[in-house]
C-alpha cells in the first residue's frame, strides 16, 4: 500500500487524474473501474478537462462501475447511471457500448450479477479501479461484515451509509436499502487500486483501513493485501494515521527510479 498525503482534495484529485491519464495513454484499451459519490467528482472534472484540452482519448476504454441502487431507474436523479452520465460520460468520448453499470431494475438480480462478473472477466479484468471509502469503511457498497471473497451481488446498506448518502436524495425520497455492488473479491482482482478519501469524516475509516488489522469489519483494510494499491488522501483524512510523517517523507523523497506519477 502506498499512502500519499496531499494538502487538499484538489491536489489529491490531480495526482489521481495523472495516474488515470497515464494508464489510458499507455494502454488505450484500458478497463477502468469507476466509483461514484462526492469524492471522485473533481477527478472526473480533471479527466474531462484533459480530454478537451489535451486530447486524452477514451474511445477504446471500457468501464465498469462499482455499484447501483436497486429499484432506481437510470433516469432517477440519485441513480449512479445518472451520476456517471452527468459527472463524466457526457464530458468524454467513451463508447456507449463499453460502459457498464449494474442494473438496479434487473428482474433476476443473481443472473444479472453473474453476467456482470462474466463481462468483467471477458473484458480482461479491470486495469485500474477507482475507489472511494465509506465513513463506515466500505468499498463499493461492501458494507462491514462483507465476505472478503465476495463477488458482484445484492447487499443491504447500513443506516450510516443511508444517512451519509441522503444528501444525494431530495427531501421525502428514501435512500434505497438494497444495492448491487461488485464484491471485494472482484475489486481485489483489479491490477491497480486507487483509493481516494477526503475530509475529517473519513479519518477513522482511513486509519482502520491503512493501519488496522485486515478484517471484514473494515472492508477498506483488505487493500493491505492488494499488490498495487495507492491511497490518495488529504491531510484531514490522514489526521488519525500514526505513521503520517513517514508516508510524507517517503512520497517526497521517492528516488527517481521509483517515481511513477
Ligand atoms: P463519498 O462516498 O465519496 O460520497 O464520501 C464514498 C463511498 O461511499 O465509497
Amino acid at each position: 500500500m502506498e499512502v500519499i498525503i496531499l494538502s487538499s482534495p484538489e491536489e489529491a484529485s490531480e495526482v489521481a487524474a495523472r495516474l488515470v491519464a497515464r494508464q489510458v495513454r499507455e494502454k488505450p484499451e484500458s478497463v477502468l473501474g469507476l466509483a461514484t459519490g462526492g469524492t471522485p467528482c473533481k477527478l472526473y472534472q480533471l479527466l474531462a478537462r484533459m480530454h478537451r484540452a489535451r486530447g486524452l482519448d477514451f474511445s477504446k476504454v471500457t468501464t465498469f462501475n462499482l455499484d447501483e441502487y436497486i429499484g432506481l431507474d437510470p433516469s432517477h436523479p440519485a441513480s449512479y447511471h445518472r451520476f456517471m452520465e452527468e459527472n463524466f460520460f457526457s464530458n468524454v468520448n467513451i463508447a456507449r457500448e463499453r460502459i457498464h453499470i449494474p442494473d438496479g431494475l434487473a428482474h433476476d438480480v443473481p443472473a444479472h450479477c453473474a453476467a456482470y462478473e462474466k463481462a468483467i472477466h471477458e473484458a480482461g479484468n479491470i486495469d485500474l479501479q477507482i475507489l472511494g471509502l465509506g465513513s463506515d469503511g466500505h468499498l463499493g457498497f461492501n458494507e462491514p461484515g462483507s465476505s472478503l471473497a465476495s463477488r458482484t451481488r445484492i447487499k443491504t446498506l447500513t443506516e450510516r451509509t443511508r444517512d451519509d448518502n441522503a444528501r444525494f436524495f431530495t427531501d421525502g425520497q428514501e435512500v434505497p436499502h438494497h444495492v448491487i455492488t461488485m464484491g471485494l473479491g472482484t475489486i481485489m482482482e483489479s491490477r491497480m487500486c486507487l483509493l481516494l478519501a477526503f475530509g475529517k469524516g473519513k479519518a477513522q475509516a482511513v486509519a482502520a483501513s491503512v493501519e488496522g488489522p485486515v478484517t471484514a469489519s473494515v472492508p477498506g483494510s483488505l487493500l493491505q493485501f492488494h499488490p498495487r494499491a495507492k491511497v490518495l488522501i488529504d491531510t484531514e483524512a490522514a489526521s488519525l494515521l500514526t505513521r503520517a510523517n513517514y508516508y510524507q517523507w517517503v512520497y517526497k523523497n521517492k528516488p527517481t527510479w521509483q517515481i511513477d506519477l
